[in-house]
């Protein structure tokens, strides 16, 4: 079976637990686009690891992990993230590195900082880590892929033809240019150590379907950043649907089985961009605190709101959701007053999608129902039936809206602090 997971609100969904939970029945672990921007936080027994780079398959021996085409990959960054996991006892393990994956290169980096500065007080707000410069590239046919990076002279022939233009950029945006052949001997390194694990992962993938082994495509960000259908431009440089899968894993489309959206129990975003149902109060601090609502990659508080069904609705309609897994549900126990965006008012009228230009959607009101508070401590059921009724009020009716079944419900951070009303993933 080949399952996708999907971030359906604007990333930071708890998609790491999913995954790593589902990960269980997994053979083969793929992610598929963004890069060290994503932060997966994973707890195994009372260990947490953050893994930004890696498939969170890394901890079990027998999954194959992958990095495909579609990801940008920051070989300096990998490799602490692979050295970090080694130095705590994770080395047995099954890597591989998509030769058509793109290489995050310095000049990425400081040039996310500087049209940052430069685009003052309408910047994105990015992670600064290269991804939009490095993604800008691919499109602009002057990327480096990892099969470049491997390959010792190759490497250096396509650094020649490709700095002096990231030069002349960088030099435009007043920063410093940067020497070819200091940038070439510290990376040519990094593609020495990393060169075992580099190969044509699409060749593998095709392999993993006809054994009809179980492939999981976990999710990086969320619906809402995509690069087509997110708050554009307050978007990532990649599309993070179940459409994108295929294209940045090199599979056909028709081997997509299930999509399991990722939905928190109320909404987050980090950044910059609009967003309808943002709490300026007590109540979002309190969400935020017992959430522990900071980013793992810039540590930055994120902005909090009710749960916009708005937004997973249009998920739903991109990617195809089949399944919804609602994550930090634990974190609404005792709020008095819970509230779901159900649509929105654009002026003066109903509307139940999200509109594409940023002025729209920043004049977009969210219109609300209003739900009873449960009290009860509700970390220690397993099943739906153990819930306080205004609990299950609160799942039912995300399933009324969105006509999605909440198969998987997180009353907790831990793996078995979960109920699973289906088993999605079988062996
Ligand atoms: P970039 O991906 O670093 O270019 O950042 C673009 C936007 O996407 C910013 O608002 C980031 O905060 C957001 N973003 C990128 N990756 C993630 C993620 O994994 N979770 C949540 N937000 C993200």
């Amino acid at each position: 079976m080949r399952l996708v997971i999907v971030g359906s609100q604007w990333g930071d969904e708890g998609k790491g637990k999913v995954t790593d939970f589902l990960g269980q029945q997994a053979d083969v672990v793929v992610r598929s686009q963004g890069g060290n921007n994503a932060g997966h936080t994973i707890l195994i027994g009372k260990e947490k690891f953050a893994l930004q780079t890696i498939p969170s398959g890394i901890f079990n021996p027998h999954i194959m992990n992958v990095l495909a085409n579609g990801m940008v990959i920051n070989p300096k960054e990998a490799l602490k993230e692979l050295n970090g996991l080694i130095s705590r006892n994770v080395k047995d393990f099954k890597l591989y590195i998509s030769n058509r994956a793109h290489v995050i290169m310095p000049y990425h980096i400081l040039l996310d900082g500087a049209y940052e500065e430069l685009k003052g007080s309408h910047k994105i707000g990015t992670t600064k880590k290269g991804i939009g410069p490095c993604y800008a590239d691919k499109v602009n046919r002057i990327g480096i892929r990892m099969g470049d990076l491997v390959d010792e002279e190759g490497f250096l022939e396509v650094l020649k033809q490709t700095l002096p233009l990231k030069n002349r950029e960088l030099k435009m945006l007043g920063q410093e240019e940067l020497d070819l052949m200091t940038i070439y001997n510290e990376y040519k390194e990094y593609g020495k150590i990393l060169k075992p694990y580099v190969c044509d992962t699409s060749l593998l993938l095709e392999e993993a379907i006809k054994e009809d082994k179980n492939i999981l495509f976990e999710g990086a960000q969320g619906s809402m950043l995509c690069l087509d259908h997110g708050s554009y431009p307050y978007v990532t440089s990649s599309s993070p649907t179940a459409a994108s899968v295929p294209l940045n894993t090199g599979i056909a489309p028709k081997y997509i089985d299930h999509c399991v959206g990722i939905c928190k129990a109320y909404t987050t975003r980090v950044g910059e961009g609009p967003f309808p149902t943002e709490l300026h109060n007590e109540l979002g601090d309190l969400i935020r605190e017992r959430g522990h609502e900071y980013g793992t990659v810039t540590h930055r508080a994120r902005r909090v709101g009710y749960l916009d069904l708005v937004v997973v609705n249009y998920a739903k309609r991109i990617s195809g959701i089949d399944s919804l897994a609602l994550m930090l549900f634990d974190v609404l126990t005792g709020i008095d007053e819970l509230k779901i965006c159900v649509s929105y008012n654009l002026d003066g009228k109903e509307i139940k999608t999200i509109p594409a230009t940023l002025k729209e959607y920043e004049k977009c009101v969210p219109n609300y129902i209003t739900l009873k508070a449960w009290h009860e401590d509700i970390t220690k059921a397993r099943t739906f039936e153990e819930l306080p009724e205004e609990a299950k009020v609160y799942i039912n009716t995300i399933e009324k809206y969105t006509g999605i079944n909440v198969d998987i419900i997180s009353v907790g951070p831990e793996r078995n602090e979960t109920i699973i009303r289906r088993q999605i993933f079988k062996k």
